[in-house]
C-alpha cells in the first residue's frame, strides 16, 4: 500500500490512496471529513445543521454503475444511504447541459454545503462530477474513485474540472482538487482492452516525458503483449504507480499551470484537437488516449524538427505507437479543419502555436512555438504512419 501525499498549497491537501487496499482507506476517510464538516458547521455562522437530504451522492455512469458501484457499497458502510445519480457514458457528458441537469439533481434531493460528491469512473465522470462539486453553492467537497487507466494515472489527480463546450474540450472548467483520491487497480480488471490501450497512452507520455528508463522498459513490451498481462499486479501496478508519483509531483510544484505542468501536454495539443475533430462526425469518434497517441507522434517529430529530438528515438516512438495503436487517417483536407480546431485551444494565444516537446526521452521543454507549416507537416506524417 502506498499513500501519496499531495500539499497543493499551504491549506489544501490531497491524499492519494493506491493500491489493492485503496477501497478500506474510504470510510475512515470520510468520517473524519464528517467530523470535520460537522465542526465547521457547529462553530460556523450557518446554523443550518447537517444536510436535509443524502449527506453522499455518488456518479456513475453505467458501466461503473455495473462493475463498480457493487465493489465500492460492499467496501463502505458509510456509503450505504448514499443517493446515486447516473449519467450517460462518454465523451457528450462533459457538458454545461449535463452539469446543470446533475446541479438540479442535488437541489432537488436536499444537497447541502456540507454534501459530498463521490466520483466513481472514468476521466468523464471525474471531470464533470469536479466541475459540479465546485460550482454547486459555490463548491463542495468531492473525492475522485477512478475507474479506468486514463483517470487512475493521470484524470483523477490535480484538481483539474472541466465541461467540453461543442468540439472544443474543457473550454470551461476550475482548478477545485478533491478532497482525496482513491485508486484502486482492480477496477481495471472489467475495462475493455480499448480503453486499457487509450490509457496506456498517458502512461506513455508520462514516462516520455519523465523518465528515459521506465520508456525503455515499455519499450520491451508492445502493446498487445501489455494488455494482455494482469493489470492488477506486477508491471501494471509499476507503470500507474509510476505515473501517479510523477503527475503528483508535478501538480505540487506547479498546481496552476504556470510551468512545469505545461510539460503534461506533451501530444495532447494536436491530440485534442484530433478528438475534437474526430467527434465532428469524420468517422469513429477518437479515445482520448488513441488521440493523444497519434499527437504523441505528431510530437515527436516536431521535437525531431525543432529540439534535437534523435532519428532513433523518434523512430522508436513512432514505430512503438504505430504498432499499437489506430491509425488516424489525417489528410490534405483534414488538415486545415483540424488546425481551426488548435486555434479555439486555450493553450495557444495570439495565432501562436505552444508545445511541449522533448529533446530525448525524460526531456520536456515547454513553450515551443511551432508554425503553421510545421504543424500541417507533423499532421501528414500521421498519413504515413502505422499500419496504412
Ligand atoms: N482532468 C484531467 O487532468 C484529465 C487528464 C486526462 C484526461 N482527462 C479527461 O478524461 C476523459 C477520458 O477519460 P476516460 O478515458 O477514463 O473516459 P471515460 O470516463 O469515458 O471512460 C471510458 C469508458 O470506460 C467505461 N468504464 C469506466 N470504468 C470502467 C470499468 N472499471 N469497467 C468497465 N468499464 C468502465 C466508462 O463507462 C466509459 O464507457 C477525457 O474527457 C479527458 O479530457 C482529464
Amino acid at each position: 500500500m502506498m499513500k501519496l501525499s499531495n500539499r497543493i498549497h499551504s491549506i489544501d491537501r490531497t491524499p492519494i490512496y493506491f493500491g489493492n487496499d485503496a477501497l478500506v482507506k474510504i470510510d475512515p476517510f470520510i468520517r473524519t471529513l464528517q467530523t470535520f464538516h460537522h465542526a465547521m458547521i457547529r462553530g460556523g455562522q450557518d446554523a443550518a445543521g447537517p444536510p436535509v437530504g443524502p449527506a453522499i451522492f455518488i456518479l456513475v455512469d453505467p458501466d461503473t454503475r455495473k462493475h463498480c458501484l457493487p465493489l465500492l457499497l460492499q467496501h463502505s458502510d458509510v456509503m450505504a444511504g448514499a443517493k446515486v445519480m447516473e449519467i450517460e457514458g462518454g465523451e457528450q457528458s462533459k457538458s454545461i447541459a449535463k452539469a446543470e441537469k446533475l446541479w438540479n439533481e442535488l437541489l432537488l434531493a436536499g444537497a447541502g454545503r456540507n454534501s459530498l460528491l463521490v466520483n466513481l469512473g472514468g476521466g468523464v465522470v471525474s471531470d464533470l462530477g469536479g466541475f459540479v462539486a465546485a460550482g454547486y453553492q459555490r463548491g463542495i467537497s468531492y473525492l475522485n474513485i477512478p475507474t479506468t487507466l486514463i483517470g487512475q494515472a493521470d484524470a483523477a489527480i490535480g484538481g483539474k474540472t472541466g465541461v467540453n463546450l461543442g468540439h472544443i474540450k474543457n473550454q470551461v472548467g476550475f482548478f477545485y482538487a478533491p478532497k482525496a483520491v482513491f485508486v484502486f487497480p482492480g477496477f481495471l480488471n472489467t475495462l475493455p482492452e480499448e480503453q486499457l490501450r487509450s490509457g496506456l497512452a498517458e502512461v506513455i507520455k508520462s514516462a516520455l516525458i519523465s523518465d528515459a528508463a521506465l520508456w525503455r522498459k515499455i519499450l520491451k513490451h508492445p502493446v498487445g503483449a501489455l494488455l494482455k498481462m494482469p493489470v492488477d499486479r506486477g508491471l501494471w501496478v509499476n507503470l500507474i504507480a509510476s505515473t501517479i508519483k510523477f503527475k503528483n509531483k508535478v501538480v505540487v510544484q506547479d498546481y496552476r499551470e504556470r510551468k512545469l505542468r505545461k510539460a503534461l501536454n506533451f501530444g495532447h495539443t494536436i491530440g485534442h484537437a484530433l478528438e475534437g475533430y474526430s467527434q465532428t462526425g469524420h468517422g469513429e469518434p477518437l479515445l482520448h488516449g488513441d488521440a493523444v497517441a497519434a499527437g504523441m507522434v505528431c510530437a515527436a517529430w516536431l521535437s525531431h524538427r525543432k529540439t534535437g529530438l534523435s532519428s532513433e528515438d523518434l523512430n522508436a516512438i513512432r514505430t512503438y505507437i504505430g504498432e499499437g495503436f489506430p491509425p488516424f487517417p489525417v489528410n490534405r483536407l483534414s488538415s486545415p479543419d483540424i488546425m481551426e480546431i488548435m486555434m479555439h485551444d486555450k493553450k495557444n494565444r495570439n495565432g501562436q502555436f505552444q508545445f511541449t516537446l522533448i529533446s530525448k526521452p525524460g526531456h520536456p521543454l515547454i513553450n515551443i512555438y511551432c508554425n503553421h507549416e510545421e504543424i500541417f507537416e507533423a499532421l501528414t506524417t500521421l498519413s504515413g504512419w502505422g499500419l496504412r
